[in-house]
């Protein structure tokens, strides 16, 4: 059961999400299961950890935060995708495909015209894993390698009028080669305290390449985020929707600053 929403090209238009949102809660939103690297689409969950479900997570400070619902360890053993860095890797978007809390058994392909209906920044995460992914819960360092916000500072490059299948990040050319969990987040902006609504997955990831960089600042997930940040709530997204907003235009999310390479 799918469920899409209205059109919404402005800020202004928020107020009537925020109306729908009630109907929506009981919903299964998106998520991020599948890798697209060189045009090629990977299986569903094949090197992204499983998540039970796609609805909304709102806690942003809790343990969904990191990978999403129950994504802490994989359910199952999953693949590591071999990436150079520099390159691009896409994530691929899907509604929810079964029973609510059951999504991590769905064995669906990839449907390019399923377009992420909320309108909201992206985000991109690395964090190194001391050994093998498998085992790794994330509790090492992250570092953010992309801030995606509002290129015109009144709507964001990531929204329903676009049609876009899938988010796209670059790894940094001098990423220290090694294994990572690499953490994406898209995320539905609300005027409401508590009410922006995060989608998040994490893939396996084996860098190669001539490293060289030196990644940071650091910060550690769960708890890179609170309610109160500015990446997160913003209350005065309607004050004048008319109007481009640095706070949208220059936004960097919550956590840390995107890392920026010295080489
Ligand atoms: C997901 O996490 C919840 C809460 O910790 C737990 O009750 C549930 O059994 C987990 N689901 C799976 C499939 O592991
Ligand atoms: C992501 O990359 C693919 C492949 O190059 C491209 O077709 C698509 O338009 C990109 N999407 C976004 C949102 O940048």
């Amino acid at each position: 059961m799918k469920t899409f929403l209205p059109q919404f090209t402005s800020r202004a238009s928020v107020l009537t999400l925020l109306l729908l949102q009630f109907n929506q809660a009981a919903e299964g939103h998106y998520g991020f299961p599948f890798v697209i690297v060189n045009g090629v689409v990977s299986e569903r969950w094949e090197y992204i950890r499983p998540t039970t479900e796609f609805g909304p997570n709102f806690d942003y400070s809790g343990p969904p935060s990191m990978c999403g619902f129950n994504g802490t360890r994989p359910l199952f053993p999953i693949k590591t995708i071999k990436i150079e860095a520099g390159s691009m890797i896409g994530f691929g978007s899907s509604g929810q495909t079964g029973f609510v809390t059951e999504e991590w058994k769905s064995t669906e392909p990839w449907y390019p015209t399923f377009f992420m209906y909320h309108d909201g920044p992206a985000t991109a995460y690395l964090s190194k894993a001391p050994g093998d992914l498998d085992e790794y819960e994330g509790g090492g360092d992250w570092f953010k390698i992309a801030a995606v916000g509002a290129s015109d500072g009144m709507n964001w490059d990531y929204r329903q009028a676009n049609q876009v299948n899938q988010m796209n990040f670059t790894i940094p050319k001098s990423t220290p080669p090694g294994k990572y969990l690499m953490r994406v987040e898209h995320l539905n902006i609300m005027t409401f305290y508590k009410s922006t609504q995060m989608y998040v997955n994490c893939a396996h990831v084996e860098i190669s390449g001539p490293g060289g960089g030196n990644p940071g600042p650091m910060t550690k997930f769960p708890g890179a985020f609170d309610a109160k940040d500015a990446g997160i709530w913003l209350p005065n997204l309607l004050d004048s929707p008319d109007v481009p907003l640095d706070q949208l235009k220059n936004w960097q999310g919550a956590g840390p600053k995107v890392w920026k390479p010295e080489v």
